[in-house]
């Protein structure tokens, strides 16, 4: 069957069983949960070959001037006819004129390019079951800790300062779905991380923090909060933190490269940054 003849149709929770088919396909761990909860979160399209799901694509939008742009697949036998491109064209349609943000594979990047998304910088992939941490001797020193609903607005305002984009509704179920801890100094909230069950195991992300020792101090909190279990870490921030995660027993198991389009070119306000992604798919 070409590509003219499958419809695009939008994803909705009867696709999910199909999509975590497709998703195993190539390779990525994505349980059914997690793409609901980027389903929650965005606006999805299916390509549909009678009941199979085919092929998807997402927009995930933020606010009004940004989105990100996630799982894009076509199932392998029906590749390089075009049904990549009509995914494309669907969400782009739907992200309108907002700043378009993704995480791009081999595979994906020269449709991405043909589509005006221009690179931006390199994201590393870092997993594994840590060794067991002890007790950091400076956390005694550091005001750090689980928070509960009361920092949520503290949350939201260091995560607006990093990304520059309003992530609230994602930041609420990230807190529905893990746990968050905050870093602060004199009583003032600088960093947060967050901790969530996703695909094999568990995700360490996002971490925003204004310096890499505070992002280390949030993901070492972490990793010795979760001993034995298996844990993942993506970033942008692998100059700093790539060593750092590896001798922690989180090997670099490669990585995308983020692109954007319509980029609207202002910075985020700072001085808090992204050390870590919620996920590849969301930023
Ligand atoms: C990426 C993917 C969705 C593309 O789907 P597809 O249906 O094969 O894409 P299309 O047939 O619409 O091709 C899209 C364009 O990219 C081009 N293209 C695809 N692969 C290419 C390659 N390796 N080198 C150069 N151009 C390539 C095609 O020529 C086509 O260009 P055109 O429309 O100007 O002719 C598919 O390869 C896939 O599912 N890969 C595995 C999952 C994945 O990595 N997804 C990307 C996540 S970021």
């Amino acid at each position: 069957m070409g590509q003219e003849t499958i419809d695009l149709v939008a994803f909705d929770e009867s696709h999910l069983d199909g999509a975590v088919l497709l998703s195993r396909e190539v390779g990525w761990p994505h349980r059914r949960e997690d793409w609901a909860m980027l389903l929650t979160l965005s606006h999805g399209f299916v390509a549909l070959e009678g009941d199979a799901v085919v092929g998807t694509a997402m927009l995930t939008p933020f606010g009004d001037d940004c989105a990100t742009v996630n799982t894009v697949i076509v199932t392998a036998r029906m590749r390089g006819r075009g049904l990549g491109r009509k995914l494309m064209g669907a969400v782009l349609q739907a992200c309108g004129s907002r700043e378009c943000r993704l995480t791009a594979t081999a595979d994906g990047l020269p449709l991405y390019e043909k589509l005006g998304f221009a690179a931006t910088h390199e994201i590393r992939q870092h997993q594994g079951i840590p060794a067991p941490l002890p007790v950091d001797a400076a956390r005694d020193a550091i005001d750090l800790g689980w928070v509960g609903p009361e920092s949520f607005p503290a949350i939201a305002a260091l995560d607006l300062e990093a990304h520059g984009m309003d992530r609230r509704p994602l930041l609420r179920l990230l807190t529905e779905a893990g746990r968050m801890v905050v870093l602060r100094e004199a009583g003032r909230s600088i960093g947060y991380a967050a901790l969530r069950p996703f695909g094999r195991g568990e995700v360490i992300g996002p971490v925003v923090a204004s310096t890499p020792e505070q992002a280390r101090s949030l993901m070492s909190f972490l990793i010795a909060s979760r001993p034995g279990a298996f844990l993942r870490v993506d970033t942008a921030e692998w100059q700093t933190l790539s060593p750092w995660l590896s001798a922690r027993g989180l090997v670099g198991v490669g990585g995308g490269i983020a692109m954007r389009r319509n980029t609207t070119g202002r910075p985020p306000p700072g001085p808090a940054k992204p050390f870590a992604l919620a996920s590849q798919a969301l930023g």
